[in-house]
């Protein structure tokens, strides 16, 4: 097992992206309720924000509540909204205090209007902040992001009359996406065993190194980061080149 201290040698991601699932078999394991899973979940994740900023890691997007998460049971978005509502008001002046600037991707129109407001003001609160960037994926669908860019790129078009070629498009797309500005992950966590993408960051995945662990969100701790830490520093990233290494002449 690698410590984080001595992480520092190793190739360390510019931007990790985690999908935190397994709130809910944590809870069913400890014979407690999902909403339980989901208080523990979000504990683990306020102690991943400072393990995360103390290994140079710059960006660490993660998935807080997916597009398809509405289609859980009434209560249990209410106690998830209650949740992101408490950590929103408590968490955003300590954040700022660490330097830590917060990023919200989503569509934030479905959620109230205090939590629009409470996000809006965290952002603006911590948008000068050079610390780690932390992106929460709140109402947050890859393909929906894809499709909002593309929806911008075609206004745009039908503003200019003008009609840029597929290498135009590539070219620009990025920019248009809800990470805009914001470098691709290099390394994509997903807990709980489950070996999906769950329409998490599609588009930006494209070359993502993807690390899978069995424990469960609630219980990510420091030595799971070291060793999806290790495991990302052994992988070999081609970007579909052939490394120099082993080419020939
Ligand atoms: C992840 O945990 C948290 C959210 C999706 C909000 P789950 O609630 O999906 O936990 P499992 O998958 O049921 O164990
Ligand atoms: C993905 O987990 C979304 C979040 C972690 C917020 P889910 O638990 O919703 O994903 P599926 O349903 O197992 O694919
Ligand atoms: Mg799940």
């Amino acid at each position: 097992m690698i410590g984080i201290s001595e992480s520092q040698n190793l190739r360390i991601p510019e931007h990790i992206a985690i999908i935190m699932d397994g709130n809910g078999r944590w809870a069913q394991r400890h014979g407690f309720s999902r909403t339980a899973g989901h208080k523990k979940g979000a504990e683990a994740l306020q102690r991943l924000v400072r393990l995360v900023s103390e290994t140079g890691v710059r960006y660490l997007t993660v998935f807080g509540f997916s597009s398809e998460n509405w289609s859980r049971p009434e209560a249990e978005v209410k106690e998830l909204m209650k949740l992101l509502r408490y950590y929103l008001r408590s968490e955003t002046a300590e954040l700022h205090k660490s330097n830590i600037r917060l990023r919200v991707i989503g569509d934030r129109s479905a959620f109230d209007a205090d939590i629009v407001q409470l996000i809006h003001n965290a952002e603006k609160l911590t948008a000068g902040n050079k610390g780690i960037t932390v992106i929460m994926a709140l109402n947050y669908g890859g393909k929906f992001d894809i499709a909002q860019a593309a929806r911008r790129l075609a206004a745009q078009a039908v503003e200019t009359g003008f009609v840029p070629s597929t290498q135009e498009v590539l070219h620009q797309f990025d920019a248009h996406l809800m990470t805009s500005g914001v470098p691709d992950p290099d390394l994509l966590i997903r807990t709980s065993g489950e070996q999906r993408i769950s329409n998490f960051l599609l588009w930006q995945c494209a070359y993502a190194e993807f690390f899978f662990t069995e424990t469960l969100w609630p219980d990510f701790d420091r030595s799971d980061l070291d060793e999806a830490l290790s495991a990302y520093a052994r992988r070999e990233r081609r970007f579909g080149a052939v490394l120099r290494s082993s080419s020939e002449g």
